[in-house]
């Protein structure tokens, strides 16, 4: 995946806009609760998560829910030397974590989803298009460890 200058300064600019909580929490909630509701299991033992509901408002959800979103921040000032800025993170979701790397893609696609109903119809499809390079990127670099 090739991320044009302008690719990268749109989805900068964008991000720039959220509230890293909210999009955080909405998009690991859907993930683990809702829509992929098998990768519950990696958060198990942050209590109580028997229903969706209960997995969208957990705050151990919402705190990590920022914190990946955090580290997704901090690689996207780091878009042009992404493996490297994310090898040790992809080495912890390998090994210690055993996050089946497929999940970072099915991540960003969630991603992509909250950002647009965040944004409404702010949320062109130049935009979607630029985001979902954006995140083909980081999943590809969170995959990079892997063997
Ligand atoms: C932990 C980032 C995707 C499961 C973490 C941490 C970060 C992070 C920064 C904390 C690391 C530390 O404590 O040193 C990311 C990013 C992702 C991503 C940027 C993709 C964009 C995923 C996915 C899963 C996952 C898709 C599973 C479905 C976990 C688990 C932990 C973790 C289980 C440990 C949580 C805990 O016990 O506190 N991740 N992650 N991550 N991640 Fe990810």
């Amino acid at each position: 995946v090739h991320l044009t200058f302008e690719e990268k300064a749109t989805v900068i600019a964008l991000w720039s806009k959220i509230r890293l909580d909210e999009v955080g929490a909405e998009t690991l909630g859907r993930q683990a609760a809702v829509v992929y509701p098998w990768t519950k299991r990696f958060f198990e033992h942050f209590g109580d998560l028997s229903s969706a509901d209960a997995v969208m408002r957990h705050p151990r959800v919402k705190a990590h829910g920022k914190k990946v979103l955090d580290a997704f921040s901090e690689g996207l000032k780091h878009l042009d030397y992404i493996k490297d800025f994310f090898d040790a993170l992809s080495k912890l979701h390998c090994e210690r974590l055993h996050v089946n790397p497929e999940n970072f893609k099915l991540l960003g696609d969630i991603l992509v989803i909250t950002l647009a109903r965040y944004f409404g119809r702010e949320f062109t499809p130049k935009l979607q298009a630029a985001c979902q390079k954006v995140v083909a990127v980081v999943a590809n670099a969170l995959a990079h460890r892997y063997h």
